[in-house]
């Protein structure tokens, strides 16, 4: 009896449902499924990413391995094991925020610290690339920040050579602006590597008639590399008689800067999105 009640009552709702939309016109609808849904904006990688990706993917098809190490670093990794002895002139260029409450921590400078973590923790061969984040205490402007992308790389073996590098670095080049580009070594110096350089590509924009972004020379600096001073090698536990190697650093921004035609650092911190939805179904 009561279930005869109850499918009487549903039976009567459904009725009157039924009707009252079978006599509506679409527009009334609440809900038209057929309609077009609401567009969703696609997210996209950020430049330096997509560059930092694509830097990964030129070293990794030579056989380098990604690595990383922290960035709240100590003394030691930062700058003694890298040949920086406490009061060298060489800290000078690397001021950066040091933690109150334990002045033998800092943010790092340079991803060079994740180099002598590497070599502590692992025998040669050694072949890696350490991409991050790094500090310095700069004022900002177009060209600085105090804080930006670094990758360093690493090459240790028995008769690791300057040819070595040089071909690396090379290749590397051509991959990232283009097989015609050409490189340039100028000495220079770095407390870890001996002999230092600081290597220069040929203008991607002018082809080396000369503009302002190569102050008309030709050439725009991109990274600084040497051989691994034997120093280093013996901090690390490394046999210097045995192995040798060489290492490079480039900065992220300054890439990005050359590949995407960008003449203002500042731009990839700043979220806004009229820029960075620019570079949305790249990489
Ligand atoms: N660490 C250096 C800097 O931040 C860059 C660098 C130069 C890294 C030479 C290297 C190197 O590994 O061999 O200025």
């Amino acid at each position: 009896m009561q279930v005869n009640l109850l499918k009487q009552k549903t039976e009567a709702i459904f009725e009157s449902f039924k009707e009252k939309f079978e006599n509506v016109t679409t527009d009334e609808k609440k809900i038209d499924i057929t309609l077009p849904g609401e567009p969703m904006s696609e997210g996209a990688l950020h430049p330096l990413s997509i560059i930092r990706n694509r830097i990964i993917e030129i070293f990794s098809a030579v056989g380098f391995t990604v690595s990383d190490g922290p960035e709240i670093e100590d003394d030691w990794h930062n700058f003694t094991a890298l040949n920086f002895p406490e009061e060298h002139p060489a800290r000078d260029m690397q001021d950066t925020f040091f933690i109150r409450k334990n002045p033998d921590l800092a943010l790092r400078t340079h991803t060079s610290s994740v180099q002598v973590r590497i070599m502590e923790k692992h025998k040669p061969p050694l072949r890696t690339i350490s991409p991050g984040r790094v500090y310095r205490n700069e004022a900002i402007s177009a060209r600085a920040h105090c804080f930006f992308h670094q990758v360093e790389g690493l090459y240790i073996d028995k008769d690791v050579s300057f040819a070595d590098l040089k071909q690396t670095l090379l290749y590397f080049a051509r991959e990232m602006f283009g097989a015609d580009t050409e490189i340039r070594l100028r000495p220079s110096y770095f407390p870890f590597t001996e002999p230092s350089a600081e290597m220069d590509i040929s203008c991607n924009f002018c082809k080396g008639e000369g503009c302002n972004i190569c102050k008309y020379t030709g050439w725009v600096e991109i990274l600084g590399c040497g051989m691994i001073d034997p120093a280093v090698l013996d901090n690390c536990k490394i046999d210097s008689n045995v192995y040798s190697g060489f290492a490079f650093g480039m900065g992220i921004e300054r890439i990005t800067m050359l590949v995407y035609k960008i003449n203002d650092l500042r731009i990839f911190s700043e979220n806004d999105v009229r820029f960075l939805k620019q570079f949305s179904g790249i990489g």
